[in-house]
């Protein structure tokens, strides 16, 4: 921040709005490289045996920011072919690939195979099948649900029993046996902000067998507003390591995979404010050019952001909904936001949008998604262009 505009990677936002039109996602690339370090410092300062942190691309599926991480160390967690298609092209080896789902295609598991994926992590027994009648030929490891439940938005906890992803510890052992598996995975649920459901997930783990590689999956969580709890990343990876070590035992080969966390406080969201209003309730109603088509969070989990004007930082504001531009009242993307007297073509930003806001961007109305703009030492340069309203008839035929 200088004079109260706001900087991002040395870049003015004001400028950058500008220069690239909004909404537009832009990513400090530094940060990206400085997360990956930081998780990778942690694994290697906390662990002796082999492992690795592989990036759950789901976060944020750019070939740029992918290439940034396969670049930097890190191997890739895919969750479809799609994923799988973009990891390979950003240039990750394909033995440091996890590919993952819970409903895997045949078309998909061939794809893996063909591709050379290092591992795949079997959800169930179907798949088990499946893979077997292609001949195998991926190292396996096998999807356990742990049993734990986790605070955090009810649609992202995915360890408790009953969730639709894994085998529960008796049937993970059984298929374990059957299908030679190398090793366990876990992945309890995401934005988590304690390291207590990690510790007796990994203990749940333990009851499965002793097995030579665990991936214990990623989950951490960030602060989207000041205040929040959120465990730093060298903290968390710690944390994890001491559980699987008293747990599991030592010499293991683990594996982590973070995606908010590596991407999220990476990212922003410049919009221009259109309008201003006062609402019936005496609130003011600042809606700005984008909305639910390129941040879902606030709608789908009740996500809570900040927003701030990019040429006002620091000003005293008054209290404002900031809504989106969609046909649908719920499409609110920041409520309580203190903004200095906004006013249309003001350049409004929301911190902290780099995970699932560009992979989770849809054209609702018909608006293109937006693109993504890297920045770094006061250059910007676009990693992704916006969609054009051609894009949107392109499939018709
Ligand atoms: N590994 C597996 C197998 C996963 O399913 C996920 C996320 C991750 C790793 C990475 O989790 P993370 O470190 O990002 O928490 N759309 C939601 C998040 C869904 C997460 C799905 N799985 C959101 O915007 O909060």
């Amino acid at each position: 921040m200088a004079d109260g505009r706001l900087t991002v990677g040395g870049c003015d936002a004001v400028e950058l709005a500008r220069e690239f039109g909004t909404p537009a996602y832009v990513v400090a690339e530094d940060d990206l490289r400085a997360r990956a370090r930081e998780f990778r410092g942690a694994l290697e300062a906390g662990h002796d045996g082999p492992g690795e942190v592989i990036f759950a691309s789901k976060a944020c599926p750019v070939t740029a920011v992918m290439r940034l991480f396969a670049a930097a160390g890190l191997g890739c967690d895919v969750a479809s072919g799609g994923e799988l298609h973009l990891a390979v092209r950003a240039g990750f080896a394909p033995e440091r690939l996890y590919l993952h789902g819970n409903a895997k295609s045949e078309a998909e598991l061939k794809m893996a195979l063909e591709a050379g994926v290092g591992t795949v992590v079997l959800d169930n027994e179907h798949e088990a099948e499946r893979l077997r009648a292609l001949g195998g030929g991926a190292r396996l490891l096998l999807r356990v649900t742990p049993g734990v439940d986790a605070e955090t938005h009810e649609a992202i906890l995915t360890g408790q029993a009953g969730s639709k992803f894994g085998m529960p510890p008796d049937v993970a052992r059984e298929v374990a046996a059957r299908y030679d598996a190398a090793g366990l995975h876990m992945h309890i649920g995401s934005q988590l902000t304690s390291l207590d459901p990690f510790r007796r997930a990994i203990a749940a783990l333990a009851q499965v067998g002793d097995f030579g590689v665990y991936d214990l999956g990623g989950g951490l969580g960030v602060r989207y507003v000041p205040g929040e709890h959120a465990l730093e990343p060298a903290d968390w990876v710690a944390g994890v390591l001491d559980a699987a070590h008293t747990e599991l035992g030592p010499g293991k080969e683990l594996i982590l995979e973070p995606g908010r966390a590596l991407v999220a406080t990476a990212g922003m969201t410049l919009y221009t404010v259109e309008s201003v209003k006062d609402g019936g309730a005496g609130e003011r109603i600042v809606a700005v050019d984008g909305g639910m088509s390129d941040n879902l969070r606030p709608m789908l989990y009740g996500a809570s952001y900040t927003a701030a004007l990019a040429a006002r930082m620091g000003a005293t504001g008054v209290a404002c909904t900031v809504v989106g531009k969609h046909c649908e009242s719920g499409d609110v993307l920041v409520r309580d936001a203190l903004l200095a007297d906004p006013a249309p073509g003001d350049v409004l930003v929301t911190p902290v949008t780099g995970a699932y806001g560009h992979s989770m961007a849809n054209n609702y109305n018909g608006v293109p998604r937006p693109p993504v703009v890297f920045c770094a030492g006061g250059d910007a340069r676009v990693v992704m262009r916006r969609e054009t309203y051609e894009d949107l008839h392109a499939r018709d035929v």
